[in-house]
């Protein structure tokens, strides 16, 4: 079966296109960065704007790469969930019209269940049940993946994404948009141990996370030297606040494999790029024997190839759209 899948949730315009759920023939991105790096984070506005100037020429690419016309797709996919609404209506609109003219199923995806699908693609064989972490810049989701297109929520941030206060602690530090990766580079040559950082524990809730308590506290660390004249070492500070973050998803994430007995485990989103967490859970998992997996890194952000991965499985499993599909700016992975 072979998928055209469309991708606009924030700052990337992706389409891609994949047979059977596992075989990438093509996957195009185009990147906003450069612009929304101007403002120090992404402008909702401007990306729709982006989105809907790139969206022809991208998925024009995508079938040319994959030397496929319209009428050889079995199905059309989008992302309708999670994201910045008005970027995800230019994927869905440009995406029913698609399936609309050339008479081809509508496949609705959700953001996150991309993110997880993108394992699939690395890994042919990788297939549910299994424990995943999905990390990224809106989300920070420990799921139970019972089936392809069955999810229950384990743990989930009570407050900001991991990928979040990567991006707001590097900035502070006057790193460019997005700081995740920057900080990430930033902390190889740093001292772990430099800077102390609370540990945020959430009181009624084995799984949960937290982490605007170490935002905070890494913002005040800055804000306080700059204060005394001093410079930080970034270095350091990177180093310190990587360790806390990847040090709480781990430990949560370790725990739950342990309470619940899962002997596989997957990372997903775009903070799944950060070498400490892919180091640590690798670690991790060797030591009690469990197998890791973790997506290549050209598929750890957004990309139209993981939601066409997923979408093989959602229509398998009877999920197709009509033509009155909408977008939605929040909804949880568990409704797909
Ligand atoms: O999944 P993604 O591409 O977009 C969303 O769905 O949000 O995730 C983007 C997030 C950003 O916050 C970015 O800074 C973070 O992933 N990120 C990283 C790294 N690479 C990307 N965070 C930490 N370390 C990295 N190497
Ligand atoms: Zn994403």
């Amino acid at each position: 079966m072979v998928i055209l899948a469309i991708e606009s949730s924030c700052d990337e315009t992706a389409a891609a296109v994949v047979e059977n759920g596992r075989q990438v023939l093509s996957n195009v991105v185009v990147s906003q960065v450069a612009e929304h790096k101007l403002y120090g984070g992404v402008v909702p506005e401007i990306a729709s704007r982006r989105h809907a100037e790139a969206i022809v020429g991208v998925v024009d690419e995508a079938l040319v790469q994959a030397n496929k016309t319209l009428a050889d797709l079995d199905a059309v996919a989008v992302t309708y969930a999670p994201g910045l609404i008005g970027a995800l209506l230019v994927g869905v609109n440009f995406a029913k019209g698609l399936s609309f003219a050339s008479d081809k199923p509508l496949i609705p995806v959700h953001h996150l269940r991309g993110h997880i699908a993108s394992n699939y693609i690395t890994h042919p064989d990788l297939k549910p049940p299994f424990l995943c972490l999905v990390v990224s810049g809106g989300h920070s989701h420990i799921i139970a993946v019972e089936d392809y297109t069955r999810m229950k929520i384990i743990g989930k941030t009570r407050d900001d994404a991991a990928g979040e206060v990567f991006d707001k602690v590097a900035r502070t530090m006057g790193m460019p948009y997005p700081g995740g990766i920057n900080l990430d580079k930033t902390a190889q040559n740093g001292n772990d141990k430099a800077f102390v950082l609370p540990h945020p524990r959430v009181a009624d809730s084995m799984y949960d996370l937290s982490f605007s308590g170490l935002k905070t506290a890494a913002i005040n660390i800055i804000h306080n030297a700059s204060q005394k004249g001093e410079e930080v070492n970034t270095a350091d500070l990177s180093a310190s606040f990587r360790k806390a973050v990847v040090d709480c998803l781990t430990e949560k994430l370790m725990k739950a494999a342990d309470d619940f007995g899962y002997k596989k485990i997957v990372l997903a989103g775009g903070v799944s790029a950060n070498s400490l967490l892919r180091e640590r859970t690798e670690y991790l998992c060797k030591q009690k024997n469990i197998e890791v997996y973790m997506p290549e890194l050209k598929y750890c952000g957004d990309n139209a190839a993981m939601i066409g991965a997923q979408a093989y499985y959602e229509y398998l499993s009877g999920n197709t759209a009509a033509a009155d599909l909408n977008a939605a700016a929040t909804k949880s992975i568990e409704e797909g």
